[in-house]
């Protein structure tokens, strides 16, 4: 099972990627973790990426196309994976539609899309700064990852339908919750895709 998770910022990729790699025995790759632990490094990833973290705009293609081709290049990911905050740009999609063509791996299955409403965003995000301070989540650079997020990242959910991959699921509710629904939605198309 190949799939990518794409949501507003705050939406639960994170959360519901790490659950659904490990429901589907698969690894899970969070481009925004994998940033923020070479920022914390001081990395020259890192010192390249933190600007455009720090403004909560997206990071230049190249870094991230290396980044997932890295990733991608390990065993692990062989026999599946789930992308979380890539692609998200449709210059990024293009991107790694050929990387996966090239190294002859199979296409993308479905893009999870998480929906959930800009205020909720907000709110999820600023409890978040309150309990663990990550660098990203003030007001200001919150309301631009959204603009971002509506500028750049939503057109992908055309890019997706048009291939008859997306899976919208509705993201508000419990954790669980969302967790039963993408399940579900899920198993629907994988039915869908067997007959
Ligand atoms: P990234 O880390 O991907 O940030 P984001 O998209 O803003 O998403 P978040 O991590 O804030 O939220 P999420 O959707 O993963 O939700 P989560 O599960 O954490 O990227 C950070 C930055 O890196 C970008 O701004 C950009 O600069 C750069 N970057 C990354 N990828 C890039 C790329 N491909 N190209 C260019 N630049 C890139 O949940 C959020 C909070 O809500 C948590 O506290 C969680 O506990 C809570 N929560 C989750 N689900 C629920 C629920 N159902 N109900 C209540 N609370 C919930």
């Amino acid at each position: 099972m190949r799939m990518i998770m794409l949501g507003g910022p705050g939406s639960g990729k994170g959360t519901q990627g790490e659950k659904l790699a490990q429901a589907l025995g698969v690894p899970h790759l969070s481009t925004g973790e994998a940033l923020r632990n070479a920022v914390r490094d001081g990395t020259e990833l890192g010192r390249k990426a933190k600007p455009s973290m720090d403004a909560g705009t997206l990071v230049p293609d190249e870094i991230l196309v290396a980044v997932v081709r890295n990733w991608l290049a390990q065993p692990g990911s062989a026999a599946g994976f789930i992308l979380d905050g890539y692609p998200r740009r449709l210059t990024q999609a293009q991107a790694l539609d050929t990387l996966l063509r090239e190294t002859g791996t199979p296409a993308l299955d479905f893009a999870v899309d998480l929906e959930v409403a800009g205020e909720e965003l907000v709110q999820r995000l600023l409890l978040r700064a309150r309990e663990q301070g990550r660098a990203d989540d003030r007001v200001e650079v919150i309301r631009n990852r959204i603009r971002v997020y509506e500028a750049e990242t939503r057109p992908l959910l055309d890019y997706y339908t048009a291939q008859g991959k997306l899976l919208a699921v509705p993201g508000s509710g419990t954790i669980d919750e969302v967790f039963q629904r993408i399940l579900a939605r899920l198993a629907t198309a994988r039915g869908q895709a067997a007959t």
